[in-house]
């Protein structure tokens, strides 16, 4: 069995929120163990906790196309939540959930040691761009420890907003020489990693 297999059975096990007993199934993630990209979403919404999966509703159907508009497909890169069962009525994820699901969350970026991190919304942006408001950094870069972070609006946000589509769509653009960029590091980090890396940096690619 794979590290991820092994971590999506501990996951099924989670019942440390009262959301957990509302679940129909609980949504781990899918996608490469190896991905260079890890994209994370906020929670699963009814379509994902009816499949066990991702992503699989509307706003997934819109991460579909932002994925082929620069030739990736969802099983060469990997799928998250913040949170791994759906909030009741789709009701935004407290904090104690929040809290009580970052083991998972930190453990699969563990595994899949990402180069690149695609934060989707609101949820996923504050856990690594604490403070941040995503209008003001969206589009945006910050690198720590060797990682990319790269902060995106919500897929969602397009289908109740229609003038955000271009936006994040034009962010989406940005990601391939991200992920070059972020090739050509790791060949020299190994020779060059100081100890400034594991101070947050601003790129100023963006
Ligand atoms: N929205 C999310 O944040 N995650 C999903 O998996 C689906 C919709």
């Amino acid at each position: 069995m794979s590290a991820l297999t092994d971590l999506y059975q501990e996951i099924s096990l989670c019942r440390q929120c009262e959301i957990a007993r509302a679940r129909t199934r609980v949504v781990p993630g899918e996608g490469a163990e190896n991905a260079e990209i890890l994209f994370i979403g906020e929670a699963p919404g009814w379509h994902e906790d009816q499949q066990g999966r991702p992503f699989v509703g509307p706003a997934g159907q819109f991460l579909d196309s932002l994925l082929s508009s620069i030739n990736l497909k969802r099983q060469q890169v990997y799928i998250a939540n913040v949170i791994k069962c759906r909030p009741p009525d789709n009701r935004e994820p407290l904090p104690i959930e929040i809290a009580n699901c970052q083991k998972w969350l930190d453990k699969q970026i563990e595994i899949i040691s990402p180069k690149i991190i695609v934060t989707l919304g609101r949820y996923s942006m504050a856990r690594f761009f604490p403070g941040k408001s995503i209008s003001k950094i969206h589009g945006t870069v910050q690198k720590q420890n060797g990682i990319i972070y790269f902060a995106m609006y919500h897929p969602a946000a397009a289908l109740h907003q229609g003038n955000l589509r271009q936006v994040i769509e034009q962010d989406m653009l940005k990601l391939p020489s991200l992920l070059t960029q972020a090739q050509t590091q790791t060949e020299t980090s190994e020779e060059t990693a100081t100890e400034s890396d594991s101070q947050p940096q601003q790129l100023s690619m963006f």
